[in-house]
């Protein structure tokens, strides 16, 4: 009997591939930072029991419709809007991310991004590697102050909570709206749960945890930037689509709020010619959010077990919930 075909769509650990190998037979797309294309991941997807795919793969209806093996789809992220999740249920095949393992390592860059952009850290490397500094002077690159202030959270997920507890060593008032309130952990992180408007208008920090889906895509537009003070500092390590980008670029070019950290865009990877780019008041990061190689590989161990599990006939471990 033939064993289960696995395909990786990226290169990926040497050893998370021999563990694989052990079970299935398996091929990888060698590349490290180029996307595979459409057409071999579709005809790779034809003939494979399992997919293990990034988050630049766009796993649609009509890869899942034609590919009549494919058991289960393990996306190495905790996001998975690159996925047609009720295509995947009307084929019987079974989605997994990585959560959990890379919830305190994503939690660490959200709060370096804000600390870099309030502090205005990129802009002051440059300037000293520029050789600009020729004194020190009273309001030489002067930023905003975090500790004490008030950080409002959209999306208090594992992420989210994981960011409250960062701002809690910085004496910071913590608001967060979501979908739910979690009532039955707001006194343990210390948080307050208000209405999105009202996290808008008090938030020194507006912090962007929401993942990104029909409901909330677009959701930071003109109108939301202009209920934001015009000292707020926004920072997105979610998902680019969740912000408009163009309402973005004119709320900080007019001063409607001061500053932006963005680990994410609407189409990744961005040009340096993007405009959000030419405004010293962004600091922008190539989405590295879960990027320690600690964690990168945690999340490929446990891509491979979801593959294992499903492919021996047992239980996703960390399935998504169609
Ligand atoms: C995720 O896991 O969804 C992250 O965006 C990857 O860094």
């Amino acid at each position: 009997m033939t064993r289960p075909f696995v395909f990786i769509t990226r290169k990926i650990s040497d050893n998370v591939v021999s563990m694989l190998e052990q079970h299935f037979l398996v091929e990888m797309w060698c590349e490290e930072e180029e996307v595979i294309p459409r057409e071999l991941l579709m005809e790779k997807a034809k003939q494979a029991d399992a997919l293990l795919t990034m988050l630049t793969d766009k796993i649609d209806e009509e890869l899942l419709t034609q590919s009549p093996y494919l058991k289960v789809v393990a996306n190495l992220a905790v996001g998975y809007d690159n996925i047609d999740l009720e295509a995947a249920k009307k084929n019987n095949v079974t989605v997994t991310n990585t959560p959990d393992v890379l919830t305190d390592t994503t939690a660490d860059l959200t709060f370096s991004l804000l600390t870099a952009t309030a502090r205005r850290i990129p802009e002051a490397i440059d300037y000293i590697k520029d050789d600009q500094w020729k004194s020190w002077s009273p309001y030489m690159l002067a930023g905003s102050d975090i500790h004490h202030k008030t950080i409002g959270i959209v999306g208090l997920g594992n992420i989210g909570q994981a960011v409250a507890k960062r701002a809690t060593g910085f004496d910071m008032e913590i608001l967060y709206y979501n979908r739910s309130r979690k009532q039955d952990i707001e006194s343990e992180l210390g948080v307050k749960y208000v209405s999105f408007e009202d996290l808008l208008n008090r938030s020194d920090f507006v912090v962007c945890m929401t993942p990104l889906s029909k409901e909330t895509e677009g959701m930071f537009n003109r109108e939301v930037f202009k209920q934001m003070k015009d000292t707020a500092i926004f920072i997105n390590s979610s998902r680019g689509g969740v912000v408009n980008e163009e309402d973005l670029f004119k709320a900080l070019e007019s001063g409607e709020i001061k500053a932006a950290g963005l680990d994410v865009f609407q189409n990744e990877p961005i040009g340096a010619d993007h405009p959000l780019l030419t405004l010293d008041q962004v600091v922008a990061l190539p989405h590295i959010g879960s990027s320690s190689l600690e964690t990168r590989t945690e999340m490929m161990e446990l891509a491979a077990r979801n593959i294992k599990q499903v492919l021996n006939g047992g239980k996703a471990l960390t399935p998504v919930h169609i």
